[in-house]
């Protein structure tokens, strides 16, 4: 009996510092005994679907809990419930007037830390209906609100859940599938497409889910070497001040706020070094949840399996709430990045930086960079890039004295600056001989990720209100310079920026299956994502605030969407980074999922038959709809099931 008994301890203490929780704040759960006879948070059964209602409750509405309803939540989350009020709305007259925090909110707004650390906003405002739009624009003098602005609360969350433990996020999961209530989810808020939003809802702040653990050598499963548990609120910055503290590399996200494993793993998730070890969702080898029954549950790659499969790749909002996971580490690794420009004639800018040419050596050497990603990507590499015009797409001057400027790198993992040079010499070369006279870089190098991409507290990255287009382009497009497909692609980028006015971006990558490894490649990854070599997102920047009207910016994304459309068409069968995306991409299912879709979708409806999860374009979000928004695809309005199935 004793042994037996030893033995049992050491299973539940095995079970504990490996299959359980991985930090203090998960432990704090709830329980049965906790919900009683409170069927406000009592946790969902499978065989119980609620009423099915046609659409969500707002507050308004007769079903909207009774403010003394709201206490007792709040009770149950030990004070942690918020008011959900847009910090604009200190700008406009109404029982939120504030001056001096209106002056406040000026100042902070053009600093991402300030979405970051607000509750109840986003990143962006179109999503929200320019619902209370910042006055904030850091224009010296400008003091007032143009007098066409009007601040709507109900475009925001009502209530946001302060969330600090698994407890919290269960308690609003069960509250709001409980009371038919749109549950949302923010981590830092930088999503572009409106997944992390919705207005009349209650939202999840997972901002404050910090924490980190260094596990020097781990078993998981199959996998056996270095990891790290992480807190799922984790940002670029605090991921890589830990590695530099452990000496380590761990993938995270370019910008410095974005959060490591929100949305940005949940959507795949790339990084400067997504060639050499994949993307963010092939760095997950365990996952913490909180499911759509309000459940805690744990999962990898032999328990929960289907959870363990889905979060991973498909999609932040719609499986679960994650509060951790356990992540892979590597060693530290050198990284060096040649930087390089040039334009067209007549010269603006920096002439000890730039080489001007002609408009056609200018494209010729588009050709000639884009000729060599895929020697790029299969050195384990990364290309990045802008191409933009001085003659936006705004302006109707599309004249000879319009310039066109590159500005290209090509970064490499664990390269020496010499190794990088010669590596980067060819292409320089061919660059030359099409007429662009400029020298091989010295390569900047870096021993370590976190010196290379560290920037402290990390604000820098504008928030912005723009809207996107995304294309994966396949290996099969740019790994023959003489092909067809490869001149129609050069084409098509051609005429976004020539034609359109548009500025072009790419980050080239290759997170192939083989990369990928184990677990990583059985996973909800789009497809796209692991033949692609090339993602090129398309700008319109500032055409969808509150200075546009519905109709204005119904017909910006048209004219947007005719451009992407020809990315489309030459590279058939393809698809889109659901993360930098356009949030009406055509067929999204197919573009952002491809054939893993019809399993999600089984997954989905088995894991949450309630609908408590919802986020436009996520998967099975085709079986609802946000009402009254003008046709434009924001978040304010009600949510509706498409078929009324009462
Ligand atoms: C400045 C900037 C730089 C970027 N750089 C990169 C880059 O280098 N590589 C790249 O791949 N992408 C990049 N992105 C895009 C980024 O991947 C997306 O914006 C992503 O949605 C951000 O996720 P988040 O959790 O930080 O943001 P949020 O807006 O808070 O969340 C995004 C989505 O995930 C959901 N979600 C968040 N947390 C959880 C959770 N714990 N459980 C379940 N669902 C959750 C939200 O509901 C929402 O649907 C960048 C974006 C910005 C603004
Ligand atoms: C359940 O309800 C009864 C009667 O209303 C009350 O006395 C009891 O304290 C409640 N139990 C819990 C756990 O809230
Ligand atoms: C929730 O309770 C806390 C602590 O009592 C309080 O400070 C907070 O204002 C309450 N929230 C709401 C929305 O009433
Ligand atoms: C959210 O909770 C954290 C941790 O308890 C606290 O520091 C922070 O002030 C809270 N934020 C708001 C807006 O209440
Ligand atoms: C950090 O790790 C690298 C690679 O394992 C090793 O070469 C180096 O000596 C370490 N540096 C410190 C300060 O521990
Ligand atoms: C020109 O480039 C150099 C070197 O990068 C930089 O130091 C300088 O500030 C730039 N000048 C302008 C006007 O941009
Ligand atoms: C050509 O376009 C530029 C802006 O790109 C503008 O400044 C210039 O005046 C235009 N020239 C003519 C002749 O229209
Ligand atoms: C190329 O640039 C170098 C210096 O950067 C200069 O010496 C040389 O003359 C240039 N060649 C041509 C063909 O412009
Ligand atoms: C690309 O195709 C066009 C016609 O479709 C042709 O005019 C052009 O010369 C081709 N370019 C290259 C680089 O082959
Ligand atoms: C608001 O007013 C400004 C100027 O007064 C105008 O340019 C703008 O189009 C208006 N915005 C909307 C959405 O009507």
């Amino acid at each position: 009996m004793f042994p037996f008994i030893q033995f049992l301890g050491l299973v539940l203490l095995a079970s504990q510092t490996t299959f359980g929780y991985n930090f203090p704040y998960e432990a704090v759960q709830l329980k049965d005994s906790d919900v009683a006879n409170n069927s406000d948070i009592a946790f969902g059964k499978p065989s119980n679907f609620g009423n099915r209602a046609k659409c969500k409750v707002l507050p308004g509405d007769a079903n909207w809990p009774s403010v003394q309803r709201w206490a007792a939540f709040n009770s149950s989350l030990g004070g942690a419930l918020i008011k959900g009020n847009p910090p604009a709305s200190a700008c406009y007259d109404g029982p939120n007037y504030d001056a001096a925090k209106c002056a406040d909110v000026r100042e902070r707004s053009s600093s991402s830390l300030f979405v970051m650390e607000d509750p109840t906003i986003n990143g962006g405002q179109w999503q929200t209906g320019n619902s209370c739009p910042l006055p904030a624009l850091p224009i010296p003098g400008f003091n007032s609100t143009p007098a066409n602005y009007t601040c709507n609360v109900n475009g925001f969350p009502a209530y946001v859940v302060n969330a600090t433990t698994a407890k919290h996020v269960q308690l609003a999961v069960n509250f709001a599938r409980n009371n038919n209530i749109r549950l949302v989810i923010k981590n830092t808020g930088h999503d572009f497409l409106g997944r992390n939003t919705g207005g009349g809802s209650l939202q999840v702040w997972t901002h404050h889910l910090k924490a980190f653990e260094y596990l020097p050598s781990t078993r998981i499963r199959e996998y056996h070497g270095m990891a790290a548990r992480v807190g799922s609120s984790l940002q670029q910055f605090e991921l890589h001040n830990y590695m530099a503290a452990y000496n380590i590399t761990l993938l995270a996200p370019g910008g410095t706020t974005v959060g490591g494993l929100g949305g940005y793993m949940q959507g795949g998730g790339f990084s400067i070094l997504t060639s050499k070890f994949g993307l963010m969702a092939d760095q997950v080898l365990s996952l913490e949840v909180v499911t759509a029954d309000g459940r805690f549950a744990h999962a990898d790659p032999e328990e929960n399996e289907d959870l363990f499969w889905a979060i991973r790749g498909g999609g932040g909002s719609t499986f679960g709430v994650v509060t951790s996971a356990v992540i892979k580490a590597y060693p530290t690794i050198t990284i060096t990045t040649s930087a390089f420009n040039f334009q067209t004639n007549p010269y603006r800018g920096n002439e000890t930086t730039t080489v001007s040419v002609s408009d056609e050596t200018f494209w010729k050497g588009i050709g000639v960079y884009f000729s060599h990603i895929v020697r790029v990507v299969d050195a384990k590499g990364i290309g990045w890039n802008y191409i933009r015009t001085t003659a936006p797409m705004r302006s109707p001057v599309f004249n000879s004295t319009r310039t066109f400027s590159f500005t290209g790198q090509v970064t490499l993992p664990g390269f020496t600056a010499s190794e990088a040079k010669k590596f980067v010499a060819p292409l320089i070369y061919d660059l030359n001989k099409v007429g662009i006279n400029i020298t091989n870089p010295e390569p900047s190098y870096f021993s370590t990720y976190p010196k290379q991409a560290y920037r402290p507290n990390g604000p820098g990255d504008g928030v912005s209100g723009g809207r996107f287009g995304s294309r994966l382009f396949p290996r099969e497009n740019l790994e023959d310079k003489d092909s067809d497909e490869f001149n129609d692609t050069m084409s098509v980028i051609r005429s976004f920026v020539e034609e359109g006015g548009y500025t072009f971006h790419s980050v080239d990558y290759s997170p192939t299956d083989e990369i990928a490894g184990y677990p990583g490649r059985d996973s909800a990854v789009n497809p796209a994502l692991r033949n692609a070599v090339m993602h090129c997102t398309g700008f319109d920047t500032g055409s969808y605030g509150p200075d546009s009207t519905p109709a204005q910016q119904t017909a910006n994304h048209k004219r947007l969407n005719e451009y992407i459309q020809k990315w489309r068409d030459v590279s058939p069968g393809a698809g889109a980074y659901m993360n930098e995306a356009d949030t009406e991409e055509p067929d999204f299912q197919q573009s952002f999922y491809g054939h893993n879709y019809e399993r999600l979708l089984r997954i989905k409806r088995r894991r949450d038959p309630w609908g408590v999860f919802y986020a436009v374009t996520g998967v099975g979000s085709e079986e609802w709809v946000v009402e009254g928004t003008n046709g434009l695809p924001t978040q304010q309005g009600r949510l509706c099931r498409v078929v009324d199935e009462e």
